[in-house]
């Protein structure tokens, strides 16, 4: 049933490409106009919403951070993301025009799980994005995205990830589609980008064994950083936790702008450092993050550097280059992940760690 794969997160990291079609299946028309027709909440009351709180745990909070980015950009409502169990202890402002996203691979995590029913009592609408059909979640929101993935049986998500991760742009658009805040043919650009993501996640797993030699290379390091800006910020903190968690080594994830502020302290001969490069579109956000990386290799540090392809402008100063296909900014999350993924779970094979059953860790938490 692992299909010949020797993990069943390996043969779910390789099923994304699949799991990112599936999600995207039949949510637009010939047209480009959305449809999420399992969203039970009236188009008025989306128009009414004047505040969005996501809220989630672990990898899936990652997906939340690159969902603020998306959704802010795309619908101009103030977005904020919350751990749920710090959302739900804080006496938050939630009206009836506050919408809460709550995202949830298993659709059972009791963090998340007490924060909506903390949002329902206080009258806020409840949007689920989940990939457990009539898992509780779903069952007690207003309405609910399915990420169709299919079962994911690894305990560290990975498709489950990238679902999230698109689920969260298609909210993004419809809402965007509703209020009117994007015209129709701005929409359907992002849709034909999305529509792309299939074949650009495969392109980066056909290059899976330039990975697993950088995890060769590394297998007895105690220590990883991973940096990254704007919607790569949340990619480092997941390469970082897929790596406390499979590897049981220290890994730490930074926005790239925070090294001077502390960070940069940590940087030493020979450590290793992943740098996810945001796309050229973004001019002012790629000169920063090649600065960073300039100045960590200065300073001694194994540069991994993963850039779009074409980006020349990086490799003086990578000692290892990993290509990601050309995507726009907001959806390189979905490519730039992967050969995180593929890292950690090779990086913990090398050790000899149990990769689809981790120490200490359940697939789904169900007790706060
Ligand atoms: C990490 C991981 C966990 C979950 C978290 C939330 O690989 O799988 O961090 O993301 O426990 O789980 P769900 O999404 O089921 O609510």
């Amino acid at each position: 049933e692992k299909d010949g794969f020797d993990w069943f997160m390996r043969k779910e990291i390789f099923e994304q490409p699949r799991a990112v079609a599936d999600a995207l299946l039949g949510r637009h028309t010939e047209s480009g106009a959305l449809q999420l027709d399992e969203v039970r909440i009236s188009e008025q009351e989306l128009r009414d919403i004047d505040k969005i709180i996501i809220v989630a745990c672990g990898t899936s909070c990652y997906a939340a951070m690159v969902a603020k980015y998306a959704i802010e950009h795309w619908t101009r409502i103030p977005c904020e993301v919350e751990l749920s169990h710090e959302f739900r202890y804080r006496d938050p402002i939630l009206t009836r025009q506050t919408l809460v996203v709550a995202i949830s691979q298993s659709g059972e995590t009791a963090d998340t799980l007490m924060a909506i029913r903390y949002a329902r009592e206080q009258r806020s609408k409840v949007l689920a994005i989940c990939n457990t059909n009539g898992s509780t979640i779903p069952r007690e929101s207003d309405a609910v995205i399915y990420t169709h993935a299919g079962p994911e049986i690894g305990v560290a998500s990975t498709k489950g990830f990238v679902t999230q991760l698109i689920a969260c742009y298609l909210l993004g658009l419809y809402l965007a589609q509703v209020r009117g805040t994007k015209f129709g043919d701005e929409i359907a650009a992002v849709v034909d980008d999305l529509a792309r993501m299939p074949e650009h996640v495969q392109a980066v797993l056909d290059r899976a064994d330039e990975v697993y030699a950088i995890a060769a290379q590394h297998a007895a390091t105690r220590s990883v950083l991973f940096l990254g800006r704007h919607a790569g910020f949340p990619i480092a903190l997941e390469g970082a936790l897929k790596l406390k968690e499979l590897a049981y080594i220290h890994a730490e994830g930074f926005a790239a702008g925070e090294l001077k502020h502390g960070p940069i302290a940590l940087i030493e001969e020979g450590l290793p450092v992943f740098c996810v490069v945001p796309p050229r579109g973004r001019d002012e956000l790629h000169q920063k993050m090649v600065s960073a990386i300039q100045e960590i290799r200065a300073r001694g540090a194994h540069t991994i550097v993963l850039a779009e392809e074409g980006d020349e402008s990086i490799a003086p100063y990578a000692d290892v280059l990993i290509r990601l296909p050309r995507v726009p900014t907001l959806l390189q999350p979905v490519v730039a992940v992967v050969p995180l993924q593929l890292f950690a779970c090779e990086l913990a094979t090398q050790m000899g760690h149990d990769v689809d059953q981790p120490r200490n860790l359940a697939k789904s938490v169900t007790v706060e």
